[in-house]
């Protein structure tokens, strides 16, 4: 069973080459065996195994990609259902938001068409060799913390290239890996950073691969003073909360008001943080997209948490900044987080009503 983020990808891959104004579309099956004779492989003979998978000879090393970073991704997770099924959550939206991030890179955007085809089909090419989690009952005594999934990256990769330059004849690369149960780190604290994610004007509203730098050195530093996640302010003021490292962030007031920060070109529109809008306001709660100060958030808010495709709804407990910390419904999960958690993971393990069409 896999543990936490792991990197198994799966034996079919997909790749989509534009070349002469076409797509040109190719499933690949890497060398695999069954998947319980490879868990019963030696870990040398494992890893030969997986860094096969992990080969792509096809794609040039040097490009605009790998010299200057550009490149963008999406990250989605389908999920095993009672019925025996795995459907993806809301691959419309990664695939919308994948042709809008290769749009602002100069790309040729991918159609979104051929995006949902070709993920749903590279599903049904793995679940058939067994590659594919089984949903375990035992999921739901904790809202499916411990639910395992499937992890799909789709990402773009340029064609050679030395110079500055755009890429108008990108590959689009589809892997997929398991998600294991995500445990839940030790703590849940967050910390504010003085560096800057993104800026006016800027590219912070693409999922593209140059946005994770400062925020992958911020992690890892706060990480480890002890804390699970940095929150970003704008770049101007340094007054406003914008996001996570890779997340988005809301706060229930102690008004009873559901406050996130209004989405802007330098904030990533994550889909997790349309879903939870999306539920809130159907158990009724009062939602606010606007600029909030990070000492309105922390003199103001009774809950905190983040939003990602990652965990789905993870408290936290407390922000620090600057030396003062603000801690929420005394460190505990509150009770709006974990309804949201409740209903979102019910609705991706297929245990609540689709009412609003999101597993596909
Ligand atoms: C910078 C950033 N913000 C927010 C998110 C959350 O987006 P989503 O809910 O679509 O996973 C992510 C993760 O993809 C991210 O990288």
């Amino acid at each position: 069973m896999a543990k936490g983020f792991s990197l198994a990808i799966y034996p079919w891959t997909y790749t989509a080459k534009y070349t002469d104004g076409k797509w040109n579309e190719n499933f690949t099956l890497k060398p695999h065996k069954t998947p319980e004779e490879e868990a019963a492989l030696r870990e040398e003979e494992r890893d030969k195994l997986l860094e096969a998978r992990n080969s792509f000879p096809e794609l040039p090393l040097v490009n605009y990609t790998t010299q200057y970073g550009m490149g963008c991704f999406e990250g989605m997770k389908a999920y095993p259902q009672a019925d025996g099924n795995v459907k993806l959550f809301r691959p419309d939206e990664n695939a919308v938001r994948l042709a809008r991030s290769m749009k602002g890179l100069g790309m040729p955007p991918f159609p979104e068409d051929i995006f949902i085809n070709a993920a749903l089909e590279m599903l049904k090419k793995n679940s058939d060799l067994g590659f594919r989690p089984v949903y375990d009952a035992g999921w739901e005594k904790d809202d499916f913390l411990s639910g395992e999934s499937i992890y799909f990256r789709p990402f773009t990769y340029s064609e050679p290239g030395i110079g500055l330059g755009l890429s108008h004849e990108p590959w689009v690369v589809f892997i997929a890996t398991p998600v294991g149960a995500y445990f839940r780190p030790g703590n849940t604290k967050a910390r504010v950073t003085d560096k800057i994610r993104a800026f006016k004007g800027g590219t912070g509203w693409i999922k593209s691969d140059s946005n994770y730098v400062v925020p992958i050195l911020e992690k890892k530093k706060a990480e480890a003073e002890g804390y699970m996640e940095v929150i970003f302010l704008d770049a101007e003021e340094k007054k406003y909360v914008e996001e996570g490292s890779s997340c988005n962030i809301f706060f229930l007031l102690k008004n009873g008001k559901l406050v996130t920060p209004e989405l802007s070109d330098t904030i990533l529109p994550g889909i997790t943080r349309k879903s939870v809008l999306t539920l809130a306001q159907d158990m009724g709660v009062v939602t606010e997209e606007r600029r909030i100060t990070i000492d309105e958030a922390m003199s103001e808010a009774a809950e905190c948490f983040v939003t990602g495709t990652a965990a789905g709804v993870g408290y936290i407990e407390s922000i620090t900044k600057d030396g003062t910390t603000a801690v929420f419904n005394n460190g505990k999960m509150g009770d709006l987080s974990r309804s949201l958690l409740k209903t979102l993971k019910g609705i991706q393990y297929g245990k609540v009503e689709d009412k609003f069409g999101w597993m596909f």
